[in-house]
């Protein structure tokens, strides 16, 4: 029985993971964000009551529909950080341009990066999203605009996570010390530790993956595929397939369970799908402080230096020893 009444800013605070200023910042960043994840979670249990499934109509940056749901996400976290004075800027996948926040009397030092509805997809079938983030600190000399000032790479992340909506809402977070999960407890609406410093298997028998696309990965991604369905009791073979189609819920099983969540380049779009700023290098920042990793099959996705803001990545994440074993046979 687990008596959660850890609420999350004050974990933040006792984990002292940076000076003390910069702690209480952070902890403010993060209770902003568990904000405008309760309202986003509010949202969508009223979703298919109250006329909001359903495209926008619009395409976004990534020439991709938008979600009425997606745009509601991003505007709620846009409001929620209007005006304060922590984070400056606000880079968002709905949002071609980095959104300077107006409202606040000192500027904040800090860029947050957002996928604010994950997963898109599953909205009006009622199956798994997620809100993803990742925090960078802004130079002292930027103008919270510029682009260059903004393209920061993976290593150089101060926190990320995610939320997930599902049967609970959750907020997953690490600030470079363990990867700690609260739930969001309805009653008294507040997030309520419930797994502190979680560790990913260092190996597991799940792969994740869009398997419809097959025919358009390279031959190194196919035989790791034909390799995870192959019978050997040795090694636990074959692996079993999970796939939701929301990043943040399949990684989550994979943090949980163990195993890889891959979505590879294809052969006529090399980049893949996944978008580096916030998507690959936030959840590769949690999964390598569980003691997994994330790779784009040849590198670590924490090193690539972004050369665009909406930036896309191939992207193979999730226990260490699967994730080795991936790359081998992407290298091969
Ligand atoms: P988003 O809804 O933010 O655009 O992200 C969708 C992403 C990710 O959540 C998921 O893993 C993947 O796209 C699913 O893509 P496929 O439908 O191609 O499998
Ligand atoms: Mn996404
Ligand atoms: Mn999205």
């Amino acid at each position: 029985m687990i008596h959660a009444s850890t609420a999350l800013p004050t974990h933040v605070l006792n984990e002292q993971a940076f000076t003390p200023t910069d702690t209480i910042e952070i902890s403010h960043v993060l209770s902003q964000i568990a904000l405008a994840g309760k309202i986003i979670a509010s949202d969508l249990r009223h979703a298919g009551m109250s006329d909001v499934l359903g495209s926008t109509g619009k395409t976004n940056i990534q020439g991709e529909e938008v979600q009425k749901l997606d745009e509601r996400a991003n505007t709620t976290f846009v409001n929620v950080f209007e005006a304060n004075e922590v984070v400056r800027t606000v880079v968002s996948e709905e949002m071609e341009k980095p959104y300077v926040v107006r409202g606040a009397r000192r500027p904040g030092k800090y860029a947050l990066y957002l996928d604010p509805l994950d997963g898109s997809s599953n909205i009006d079938v009622d199956a798994p999203l997620g809100s993803i983030f990742s925090v960078h600190r802004l130079s002292e000399t930027s103008d919270g605009e510029s682009e260059q000032d903004l393209l920061k790479p993976g290593v150089d992340q101060v926190a990320a996570g995610y939320l997930l909506y599902g049967p609970s809402t959750l907020l997953v977070y690490t600030c470079g010390k363990g990867v700690h999960l609260f739930t969001l407890d309805p009653e008294i609406g507040e997030f309520l530790l419930t797994a502190q410093n979680v560790q990913a298997p260092a190996r597991g028998k799940l792969y994740s993956v869009n398997e419809g696309n097959y025919q358009k990965w390279s031959k190194g991604v196919q035989q790791y595929i034909d390799f995870v369905k192959e019978s050997d009791v040795a090694s636990d073979r074959p692996y079993s397939s999970r796939y939701s189609g929301c990043f943040a819920a399949d990684v989550h099983r994979v943090l949980l369970k163990g195993g890889l969540y891959l979505y590879p380049g294809e052969m006529d779009k090399p980049e893949g799908k996944l978008r580096l700023m916030y998507e690959a290098a936030p959840l590769t920042f949690v999964m390598e402080q569980a003691g997994g990793g994330g790779s784009t099959g040849v590198e670590s996705l924490q090193s690539i230096q972004p050369t665009r803001l909406h930036q896309r990545v191939p992207v193979f994440i999730g226990s260490h020893e699967n994730v080795q074993q991936a790359q081998q046979f992407v290298q091969a």
